[in-house]
């Protein structure tokens, strides 16, 4: 059983429609969730004309051929809307069902198919930023979900860990030996990347003050590139050291990116000159003021000239444009991959139609191989300016998690006073991190959003914490109940309101789940999973559980043990804790 009573009741819809009129075989049922049926179809308004009937007419018909033994009800309302309620013993079947198995009813509808996803990739010798967070977060969500659907999960990590700043920085390093970050200091260092951060700045700034210093740094740059032992000793270095402070990050959000899945600049370095030559032997590249470029004619500027992608500047160098195209390249003709997704800010959407236009220009991009750019918003601060700190740097994404872990610790206290200390202490990790991980993958990917930590780490409305508790109230619920005989459904039970209602939910995880795999939106998940805790509360208000006599008791201890094993599971794709006791 994986299809949902949804997709049941569509079905029967669909069949009801070619019944009542054979020439509509095959329309959409429009069945959708309702508030007042189970469901509701709007199919009968939007075939009338070609059924050549009214509105009502045709439901009439529709609803006198509809034959399901999942519905107890179809009537027609208002000009002609079709309302299904379900039959009782049909909810209790599903409940049934999905305890009995393993999988939750969730469809494989992505089975098979490769899907890279390209996130996180933060830039090396820099602090990971905010902008960073969302990448990681959201890009770790939906590998989790198109895994869990059956995909074939390819995660990369972009790391940035070539171009010319670091012929700067190894020059700076090479004539600096006794500044504070100098390489000794750095080594396993837990402020290494402040330390490189701050590193990078003093280079910048000497680069930028001191031309022969920055002619240096570009002999440098030639030197790594060209793979002088010396100089890759020290990118190396570089590299490994901010490889592991990003690897601290990613453990401490749980994220599931390992060193296997980095792919960064350098990997492509060998191929970029291939790339460039491929590109202008097929007439894609043109040279331009001694530049080799891209002109793409359907991407203009403010001022309506067409917007260059720069595969190799007049002094020979190669950028951000050609790895990006050595790497799409990559993708689908090494990693094979039926889809690729671009987990990047909103303001590289230009960067990523101008590096997908060119190569299926090139024909590097075989039809049916999809290319997406999953964008997003920017972060903002109070006041509503994107997120900086008070001296105006960027905000550090370990010092943003401290914030939330620290006021979490109070919420928790206040919550539950009798908590020992080491495990309130892992409690207010677990709520913290996840309470950040929740309010980035509650709101709508594309709308930028305030980052404000007492909001989301509070424990009422959307949050993550409102999540993890009810989890952990209904893992409660169920130690109470241990030792007692394994629930039995009874489906010929009667049906609390509150119960079909919770039922009904939990029977839409699946669902759920497709919609965000076809949408790429997470904050479809979070929406689902609030709406059913909140079902829960409903129901466990209005329907004792332990005290209840057979078969309510068995019933709804059924009832308990799927919704904890949905939210358990749904937070588990969010990438979020589920503790049992908070
Ligand atoms: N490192 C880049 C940045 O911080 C993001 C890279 C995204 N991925 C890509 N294939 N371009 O802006």
């Amino acid at each position: 059983m994986t299809s949902s009573l949804l997709a049941e009741v569509s079905g029967a819809v669909a069949d009801g429609i070619a019944a009542a009129h054979p020439a509509l075989t095959g329309a959409d049922p429009l069945v959708r969730p309702s508030e007042r049926a189970d469901f509701q179809s709007g199919a009968a308004l939007a075939l009338a004309r070609r059924a050549g009937l009214s509105p009502g007419e045709l439901a009439g018909r529709v609803a006198a051929s509809v034959r399901t033994n999942a519905l107890a009800d179809v009537r027609v309302s208002g000009p002609g809307f079709l309302e299904l309620t379900v039959a009782p013993d049909a909810v209790w079947r599903r409940v049934a069902g999905r305890a009995a198995q393993a999988g939750l009813g969730v469809p494989r509808v992505e089975a098979g198919r490769r899907t890279v996803i390209d996130y996180s990739a933060p830039n090396i010798a820099k602090e990971m930023h905010v902008g960073h967070l969302r990448s990681t977060i959201i890009g770790d969500c939906l590998a989790r979900v198109l895994d869990r659907l059956g995909a074939d999960v390819v995660r990369q990590n972009h790391l940035g860990d070539w171009g010319t700043q670091f012929g700067m920085l190894i020059q700076y390093l090479d004539e600096h030996a006794d500044a504070a970050w100098r390489r000794g200091d750095l080594a396993g260092g837990v402020s290494s990347v402040s330390a490189l951060d701050g590193l990078y700045r003093a280079a910048r700034a000497r680069f930028d003050a001191d031309a022969a210093f920055a002619g240096r740094s570009r002999e440098r740059v030639v030197a790594l590139q060209s793979g002088d032992p010396a100089t890759v000793a020290v990118w190396r270095e570089i590299v490994a050291e901010s490889e592991a402070a990003f690897r601290r990050l990613y453990d401490r959000l749980g994220v599931l990116l390992t060193p296997a899945d980095s792919a960064g600049e350098s990997f492509y370095h060998d191929r970029l000159g291939d790339v460039v030559d491929e590109l202008t032997r097929a007439g894609v590249a043109v040279v331009s003021d001694g530049a080799v470029v891209v002109f793409s004619a359907d991407e203009t500027g403010p001022d309506g000239s067409p917007v260059p992608l720069m595969l190799r500047k007049r002094d020979g160098g190669y950028g951000y444009d050609t790895t990006d195209l050595a790497t799409l390249r990559y993708r689908v003709a090494e990693l094979h991959a039926d889809r690729i997704l671009y987990v990047v800010d909103a303001r590289q959407a230009l960067h990523f139609r101008l590096v997908a236009g060119t190569a299926r220009r090139a024909g590097w991009l075989p039809d049916g191989v999809e290319v997406t750019h999953v964008s997003f918003g920017t972060v903002l601060g109070p006041d509503g300016r994107p997120f900086r700190t008070r001296a105006g740097d960027t905000v550090t994404l370990g010092s943003l998690l401290d914030a939330a872990v620290e006021r979490a610790r109070a919420v928790v206290a206040e919550k539950n006073p009798s908590l020992d200390p080491a495990e309130a202490d892992r409690i207010a990790e677990l709520t913290g991190i996840g309470a950040v991980k929740y309010a980035e993958l509650s709101t709508s990917r594309t709308k930028d959003y305030t980052f404000d930590v007492d909001r989301m780490v509070s424990f009422s409305g959307n949050t993550g914490g409102y999540l993890q508790y009810a989890h952990a109230r209904i893992a409660a619920i169920l130690r109470r109940a241990e030792g007692g005989p394994d629930p039995v459904v009874d489906v010929t039970a009667a049906l609390h309101p509150a119960e079909r209602a919770l039922g009904l939910a939990l029977d839409g995880f699946g669902d759920t789940l497709a919609d965000v795999a076809a949408t790429l939106e997470p904050h479809r998940l979070c929406t689902y999973l609030y709406d059913t805790a909140r079902a829960f509360t409903d129901f466990y208000e209005a329907c004792p559980v332990l005290a209840a006599p057979e078969p309510e008791h068995g019933n709804r201890l059924a009832l308990c043990r799927l919704t904890a094993a949905t939210l358990r599971e749904g937070l588990r794709l969010l990438g979020i804790a589920a503790p049992e006791r908070m």
